[in-house]
């Protein structure tokens, strides 16, 4: 279904439909947690039916009537002055209020989101084309997040007693800096833009909040159940648009901080721009950003399990997500047999219609992004491995993969369904990983082997924030999984980790003679 072209009418629409939650008939909650990944087909129908059920209302333009609230919502849209004058003032309240009720908002709104799930997930078939499973990960890891963080403020906010050799009285105390930018990616339009933001502000910040350009009504959505959870209508305001107004925002200097999520361009033009004028304070910058991920497969590995997991790291979610699979290095002796069996388990996947349910790839995110991996992919036409054949009608790209004499002709992180392939030689282990480091991205890294010494060396050598030992190389779980790189993929701290929050406050000591 064909969304309005502007990002302001799309939120005035959504925002003014809300629609009544729909109670599901499985338990996407329960206690078992399920990786969305792991759904079954009949679950994924029922799915299915409820997305297609709640896929129309929030895009009717009749119902937009008396959309209230709405209205001032897209007027300040377009007033990025405006809004960070407003965060601003709603500031000093704001980080006044006892973490314990910032925190109980955070929990509110995780709530929220549960209730209205099934609306949330068919926005996001809609609006950013996911599957539908993911679009259930897509919601549980947001309400993963708002919880996550909730308890990490009320045990981690406390004031600290640093009791020292003087006798002195010494309290450290986390509080909130001023006003934050966060700038989110349109692949993760709900997690991650909620992520950064309900982080920002349980450390008492006020927050300007940029979606992506692709998927505005997703967050727009978001927002109001964020208001509507007790987050001050001021204390975070939606602020749409494209580069321009991420540059307005970011060159604005009552920003306190920027947490984005993006290109390492982007990241990098951010940092320019924090700094460039000089009498404005110094501020802190979480940058999470691309990679050039590769998963090395020794001699030893599972066969079955290897296929699969890059099945599942290269191609599901359209390759769309920054921890996929990039370049898969297999030990010389297997390549050939593992690349048949990859083959054939390549021609399995169902490339299609997001909202339908036995969907594995949908269409990628925009026609820029189509033509230029289409024209990427044709240009390497020649060293196909595999390539399927999907409907010629839509944004898609067929899950290719691509052999490489060498690792040093990929030269960029290509953010789609393609696969790049090369092999290594036994006792070549070290060279690999030092040729995969001097890549200068670090984000994810798979490993599969049955020899521990092999895990142990590629845990001693990898420059990337996230490794995975056979297993697939995303889907990383708020908490348990702390997700975020180095080098040229990002500054750190790990989103869904434990030190994440404390980048956002501003640490105070007040030393007292006693
Ligand atoms: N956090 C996501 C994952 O682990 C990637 O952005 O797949």
């Amino acid at each position: 279904e064909d969304l309005l072209a502007d990002p302001v009418e799309k939120i005035a629409k959504v925002g003014g439909t809300r629609h009544p939650s729909i109670p599901l008939p499985i338990d996407l909650f329960g206690p078992e947690r399920r990786n969305s990944a792991g759904i079954d087909l009949q679950d994924r129908e029922i799915l299915a039916d409820v997305v297609r059920g709640v896929s129309k209302p929030p895009f009717v333009p009749s119902e937009v009537e008396g959309r209230g609230a709405s209205d001032e919502r897209v007027s300040t849209a377009l007033d990025t002055n405006g809004a960070i004058g407003r965060a601003h003032a709603a500031f000093p309240a704001w980080s006044a209020t006892p973490v314990e009720e910032r925190a109980a908002c955070l929990d509110r709104l995780a709530d929220l989101l549960e209730d209205q799930r099934a609306e949330l997930m068919a926005i996001a078939v809609h609006e950013a084309k996911k599957t539908v499973s993911d679009a259930l990960g897509e919601v549980r890891e947001a309400v993963d997040f708002c919880r996550y963080y909730a308890a990490r403020a009320r045990e981690g906010l406390q004031p600290i007693e640093l009791p020292g050799p003087t006798g002195e009285r010494n309290v450290m105390r986390m509080e909130g800096k001023g006003v934050w930018a966060t700038i989110a990616p349109w692949n993760f339009p709900l997690a991650i833009f909620l992520g950064q933001t309900v982080a920002a502000l349980v450390t008492g910040n006020t927050v300007v909040a940029k979606p992506a350009p692709q998927t505005p009504a997703i967050a727009g959505w978001a927002v109001g159940l964020a208001h509507e959870a007790g987050i001050p209508e001021d204390a975070l305001i939606l602020l749409p648009g494209g580069p321009e107004v991420g540059a307005a925002i970011v060159g604005d200097p009552r920003i306190m901080g920027v947490a984005f999520t993006g290109s390492t361009a982007t990241a990098r033009r951010i940092a320019r721009s924090l700094l460039e004028d000089e009498s404005r304070p110094l501020v802190p910058l979480i940058a999470e950003t691309g990679g050039i991920n590769a998963m090395i497969v020794d001699s030893t590995a599972l066969p079955e399990q290897v296929v699969q997991d890059v099945v599942t790291s290269a191609f599901r979610s359209a390759g769309q997500r920054c921890s996929a699979l990039r370049v898969l290095l297999l030990q010389e002796e297997i390549a050939e047999s593992t690349l048949e069996m990859l083959s054939g388990a390549m021609e399995a996947l169902v490339v299609g219609d997001p909202a339908d349910p036995r969907t594995d790839v949908g269409p990628v995110i925009d026609e820029t992004a189509h033509a230029r991996l289409m024209t990427y992919r044709e240009s390497r036409k020649a060293h196909w491995i595999k390539s399927l054949d999907v409907p010629m009608e839509g944004l898609f790209v067929p899950p290719t993969a691509i052999r490489l004499g060498d690792l040093s002709e990929l030269t960029q992180e290509w953010f789609g369904p393609i696969l790049h392939v090369c092999t290594w030689k036994a006792g070549e282990l070290e060279a690999t990983i030092a040729a995969i480091n001097a890549k200068g991205y670090g984000l994810t890294m798979g490993l599969h082997s049955r020899i521990a010494r092999n895990a142990d060396t590629v845990e001693a050598l990898a420059r990337a924030g996230n490794l995975y030992v056979n297993r697939s190389m995303i889907g990383a779980i708020v908490g348990s999984q702390p997700f975020g790189g180095e080098g040229l993929s990002g500054t750190g701290p790990k989103a869904g980790g434990p030190h994440y929050l404390y980048r956002f406050c501003a640490e105070r000591v007040t030393s007292t003679d006693t």
